[in-house]
């Protein structure tokens, strides 16, 4: 069985994604991850994000092993990561390890913003989680706090807002909920609340399939 889980920056699908993965025990992958891990080998190459040779070269070198890195989940990274992921080239160069990933046994969960979409379109179940850019704002400024980080509510605030301007309206694989997607609505539900949200939705698409 593969899931989908897509939806905009911080809004809890990650956390949403690895808990459904050990519940089904599954396994999971955090896409933005891989762009992330792209953007921040430009980054420290002091490379233009935009230098399409070179990004492609980059992703097609990625290291699997590295995406566990925390220095991969900081805002600037995660900016960067955004635009990079705008170059269509780059991510044509990360479907086959991602579409690797989710066929293999016993069962995938991915999330990313395309992945009910472009990635995996034949996914058993397609989550889209969507949240208020004010209650994504302070999450992200929390976990930003509790990494011993320095974070500004206002400044997460306006990159949540840039990054999902920039995400939605790509020409490549834009973030957006697919035709058969079930919309979750993370806005107000605490972590636990949400993953058995999640986990009804999953055990209602497959009770669905099985009348059918
Ligand atoms: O989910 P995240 O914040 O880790 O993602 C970082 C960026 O990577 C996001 O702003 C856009 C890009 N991304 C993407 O284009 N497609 C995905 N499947 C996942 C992430």
């Amino acid at each position: 069985m593969i899931i989908a889980i897509d939806g905009p920056a911080a809004s809890g699908k990650g956390t949403l994604g690895k808990r459904l993965a050990a519940h089904y025990k599954f396994r999971h992958l955090d896409t933005g991850v891989i762009y992330r891990a792209v953007a921040k080998v430009l980054l420290d190459a002091g490379a233009d994000l935009t230098d399409e040779k070179r990004a492609v070269a980059v992703a097609y070198a990625l290291d699997p092993e590295k995406f566990g890195n925390p220095a991969l989940k900081t805002q600037e990274v995660g900016e960067a990561a955004s635009v990079v992921s705008t170059i269509p080239a780059v991510r044509a160069a990360l479907i086959s390890f991602q579409r690797h990933f989710a066929g293999e046994p016993p069962g995938a969960v991915l999330d990313g913003r395309d992945i009910g979409t472009v990635i995996c379109p034949h996914a058993d179940v397609k989550i889209f989680v969507v949240a208020d850019p004010y209650v994504r704002a302070r999450r992200r400024t929390l976990e930003a706090i509790g990494r011993g980080e320095a974070a500004d509510e206002a400044a997460v605030l306006a990159d949540i807002l840039k990054r999902d301007e920039r995400d939605r309206n790509r020409a490549a694989a834009p973030l957006k909920a697919a035709d058969d997607a079930v919309l979750l609505d993370n806005s107000h539900l605490d972590i636990e609340s949400g993953v058995r949200a999640a986990i009804d939705i999953v055990e209602a698409v497959r009770a669905g399939r099985q009348r059918i």
